[in-house]
């Protein structure tokens, strides 16, 4: 009996420009791993029939992307505690025959400050989340777990971190405050941590443009948008002398616990993985490609 190869993918629609397969590979190569993962795009209509293909079609997992991941989560077996929590799953394993899920974009964001700005956590009074899509749940709850004393959701559209707040269970409790842009100065003054979520700042999109002055000199400032890496948020901070970090960590910090229960080895994230993301990025960023992690 011959036993093939784990292969593994990232489903999504679009998914065509996804880095996942280009981390993925080069955590095989570098750990000489058999084993592939490559891109499958599947629009919205077919995704549960090639879910519940996957493990025929020779799969031992995937990540799911962009539009796919509250479907993803509505068709799995069981769930881990996270994504649970969120409602949503980006990695998915078979235990037993069962279709597992989990959602790794809170341990990807959380690994990425671990990294980038060690004991970030230490004391968060405030968090200021801009957004409020898929991309903000996330942060939101990774915010909360590590201790933030209030998150402060703002968006354009009220109502939507009005459903973000009512969706992690919160209420009006007074952990999640929301609030529409104009809220956004009286916030800021008291921010430790501020975080953009929002697609504001990749090419063609408007710049997001933040009056920082209010902020703390203390506050750290990040943003899930990676393309460009130096956001127009974060440039705004630097030159104000506030902590940053760009989002291309997250990207690579969601990836490992998926690499490890496919191909049976932890991978790390290495400045080596970041040199090649970084030259792929400036090879493409402006034409084409995932610009942030959604
Ligand atoms: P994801 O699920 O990947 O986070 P999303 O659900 O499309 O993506 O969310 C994108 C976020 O960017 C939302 O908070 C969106 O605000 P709305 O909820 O009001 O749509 C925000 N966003 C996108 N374009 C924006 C713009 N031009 N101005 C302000 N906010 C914007």
């Amino acid at each position: 009996m011959t036993i093939s190869a784990p292969r593994a993918c990232v489903i999504g629609w679009p998914v065509r420009h996804s880095r996942s397969p280009l981390i993925h590979g080069f955590w095989l190569r570098e750990l000489g791993l058999a084993g592939s993962y490559v891109h499958a795009e599947v629009e919205p209509e077919n995704f549960a029939s090639f879910i519940n293909a996957l493990a025929e079609n020779g799969f031992v997992g995937a990540n799911i992307t962009v539009p796919h991941k509250e479907a993803a989560f509505l068709l799995c077996d069981r769930h881990a505690p996270m994504a649970e929590a969120l409602g949503a799953a980006n990695t998915l394993w078979f235990e037993g025959g069962r279709l597992c899920g989990d959602n790794t974009d809170v341990g990807g964001f959380l690994g990425n400050l671990d990294e980038a700005a060690p004991g970030w956590d230490s004391r968060v009074e405030c968090a200021v989340v801009l957004g409020a899509g898929g991309a903000a749940r996330a942060v939101v709850h990774a915010l909360l777990l590590r201790g933030a004393r209030q998150c402060v959701i703002i968006n354009r559209t009220p109502t939507r971190a009005h459903e973000l707040r009512s969706r992690l269970g919160l209420g009006e409790t007074g952990a999640v405050v929301v609030g529409g842009w104009g809220d956004l100065p009286q916030h800021l003054a008291k921010a430790d941590v501020i975080v953009n979520t929002t697609s504001l700042g990749m090419p063609g999109e408007p710049a997001l443009a933040v009056d920082l002055s209010a902020a703390p000199a203390s506050a750290l400032v990040t943003d899930i948008v990676y393309v460009p890496l130096e956001t127009p948020l974060l440039a705004a901070a630097r030159a104000r002398g506030l902590r940053t970090v760009d989002g291309l960590g997250m990207l690579l910090h969601q990836a490992v616990p998926g690499f490890e229960r496919w191909f049976g080895a932890r991978p790390r994230v290495t400045p080596d993985l970041r040199a090649l993301l970084i030259a792929d990025l400036d090879g493409h960023a402006a034409a084409s490609g995932e610009r942030r992690h959604g």
